[in-house]
């Protein structure tokens, strides 16, 4: 959406308190021992608190509240009373949801407890992108631009970037303009971004895989050669200089 008034810049940042507060909020409850499920319901609980209806759940009937992935999983994971959380597990927690009609998107991946599974290069590379390409992103920049970015700051530090998993604009609904803001350089995207535009910027950094697929339970997203990805989002508002960040008290950058 563009935001052209005050009481829809009032309203996204209403949004993006709820899922940004969920996202740390279930970040902080998730330990070794207890169940995805248990911490979907955990966040579905502090949605239902703010008035907030999950996202993916009323615009794709996704079986959760919240997206959660765990190790070789990439993205759309469905919270199950069957997958526990260990100790040096990646996890992916990603929260979107409407309220009042506006629509925020965020998103983060870390490590449970001590890292022994040596995970947390790949977050800090995630991470990193996300900031340097939120930091690049004002009126007028290509979205390719920022792509190419992306994907350039991910090889240096020797990772890949997915290809059809993309940020989006969001705002009245999930996913609407500008469209797809991929993670490389799209050169048949020549859409800029625009003042006022509300955007969910992502990071999709892998080890080894530069496709995801979906896995027969009909959302579960893993790489199409195995290994790691790690994901973090913001949604923001363009502006003429440095993005408003509506999801930063999420705190997926500390
Ligand atoms: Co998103
Ligand atoms: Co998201």
């Amino acid at each position: 959406m563009s935001i052209t008034r005050e009481e829809e810049l009032t309203g996204m940042k209403k949004a993006s308190e709820a899922v940004a507060c969920t996202l740390k909020e279930m970040r902080n409850y998730a330990q070794p021992g207890i169940t995805t499920k248990q911490l979907d319901r955990f966040g579905a609980k502090i949605l239902s608190d703010f008035g907030a209806r999950s996202a993916p759940y009323l615009a794709y009937g996704f079986p959760g509240y919240t997206c959660i992935s765990v190790n070789h999983e990439f993205c759309h994971g469905i919270p199950s009373d069957y997958r526990i959380l260990k100790e040096g597990d990646l996890i992916n927690i990603d929260v979107s949801a409407e309220l009042n009609g506006f629509w925020s998107d965020n998103g983060g991946s870390f490590v449970l407890g001590e890292d022994i599974n040596q995970h947390q290069k790949l977050i800090d590379a995630s991470k990193h992108i996300l900031y340097k390409a939120i930091s690049n992103i004002k009126a007028s920049i290509r979205i390719s631009d920022i792509g190419f970015l992306m994907e350039t700051e991910a090889k240096k530090r020797g990772y890949k970037v997915i290809k059809n998993l993309t940020g989006h604009g969001v705002g009245r609904s999930l996913h609407e303009e500008p469209g797809d803001i991929a993670n490389y350089k799209d050169r048949f995207n020549r859409t800029r971004f625009r003042k006022s535009t509300v955007v969910a910027i992502e990071t999709f950094i892998s080890t080894t895989s530069t496709y995801a697929d979906t896995l027969e339970d009909g959302w579960t997203m893993v790489g199409n050669k195995g290994g790691f990805m790690a994901q973090h989002e913001h949604t923001i508002v363009v502006t003429e200089g440095a993005p408003l960040i509506l999801t930063e008290m999420n705190g997926i950058w500390n």
